[in-house]
């Protein structure tokens, strides 16, 4: 391995190292420590496939008298409480859309490392790609490509960050593809954000407000290269997705972990062809007053394979000030969270992965009424 940089003819590739795919960096290189997880965090060698997840057949939804709706939102609701995630088929999103977005996303993983370090993001166009991310001062082994779905303007998050999309030159169809994508999964997303509300006992409506102006959804195309240590490094480290839900797209290699609620214990969540997986975020937490939980998952990486998925983050505009809503407060269950504003929080998370600052990251538990105050 000689120390030149592999993008230019620099004798310091350190500037570079960011943009540069874990799997290139890897290859090469003895085990970075800065993909080392600590031992508690660790995938163990079998993780156990689970059982009794819940897998919700959306076929009802598309159906001419509506009668089973309430049954669908009961489940969904059951779900979310007991799992945090479900996996949902028979969707509604046409096989076709999802394997032009799959396709338009391997062809931009296998760029060569300049055309996709041509489209990095900065820390003022916050999309784009990157193969630096990092959860909890880790840095997983991935690299990723974010966009947010062109029908909507998001404003300016506040800290001034933009959130336009940075297209590839020359990869044809790529951007027709994530945006017929987005559309159709933005649907779902909608159809799904009625389920939980009705599942609240609230207007089947309650929930779209937030989100009909100027949301700031984005879409993250993921790459996990073969990685040589899974058993020390992870894909992406143990997390909660900060939005109200998350529409979630793997291939069949699978990966994904996500922590039991009944007994704290991770398992592998298996790929199912033709379905989404939908994590409860943390807004939803905070709206449903904690009936419902977002739910801690990672991403195990193996020795032989690649891996792609798409999350799709739902979020709402940046001026939504998140509290729990008035229907699920009372006096016998008081508002368990401050209000918080959605903008600032995205731009903290944002910022704080961006700089890499060692502090540990704004979460809603710092929300929580009677919380220990949060030193920054
Ligand atoms: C995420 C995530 C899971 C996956 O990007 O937040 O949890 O399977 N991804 O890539
Ligand atoms: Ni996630």
């Amino acid at each position: 391995m000689s120390d030149k940089c592999g993008n230019c003819d620099c004798a310091d590739k350190s500037h570079h190292l960011e943009e540069v795919a874990a799997g290139e960096v890897m290859g090469s290189l003895p085990m970075d420590q800065a993909f080392v997880q600590a031992p508690e965090h660790r995938a163990k060698p079998s993780v156990a496939e689970a059982d009794g997840i819940p897998v919700i057949d959306l076929s009802p939804l598309f159906a001419a008298d509506g009668v089973d709706v309430d049954v669908l939102a009961a489940e969904v609701g059951r779900a979310s409480r007991d799992w945090g995630f479900f996996v949902v088929v028979r969707h509604g999103v046409p096989e076709e859309v999802v394997a032009r977005a799959a396709e338009a996303q391997r062809a931009f993983f296998a760029l060569p490392p300049a055309r996709r370090a041509a489209v990095a993001r900065s820390e003022a166009v916050q999309m784009g790609y990157y193969a630096s991310d990092h959860t909890q001062n880790v840095r997983d082994w991935k690299e990723a490509f974010d966009l947010v779905p062109t029908r909507h303007s998001p404003l300016p998050l506040p800290s001034a960050m933009v959130l336009d999309n940075k297209w590839p030159d020359d990869l044809p169809g790529f951007r027709e593809a994530m945006e017929e994508y987005g559309e159709a999964v933005e649907e779902l997303a909608f159809k799904l954000l009625e389920l939980i509300a009705r599942s609240l006992g609230l207007r089947p409506d309650r929930l779209h407000g937030f989100f009909e102006d100027h949301q700031t959804t984005f879409i993250r195309l993921n790459h996990y290269p073969p990685c040589p240590s899974p058993d020390h490094a992870l894909g992406l480290g143990h997390h909660k997705d900060a939005g109200a839900l998350t529409v979630l797209y793997q291939d069949d290699v699978g990966g994904l972990d996500v922590r039991r609620r009944c007994d704290g214990e991770w398992v592998r969540v298996r790929p199912i062809p033709q379905s989404f997986i939908i994590n409860i975020g943390d807004i939803i937490q905070v709206w449903s007053n904690d009936r419902y939980e977002s739910v801690e998952h990672r991403v195990v990486v193996n020795v032989e394979k690649e891996r792609f998925s798409i999350p799709f983050f739902f979020y709402p505009a940046s001026y939504t000030m998140v509290e729990p809503l008035e229907e699920v407060v009372s006096e016998e269950s008081p508002a368990r969270y401050n209000p918080y504003s959605w903008g600032e929080f995205f731009s903290a998370r944002k910022n704080g992965n961006f700089k890499k600052l060692d502090v540990d990251y704004v979460q809603i538990t710092h929300f929580r009424k009677n919380a220990p105050v949060h030193v920054q």
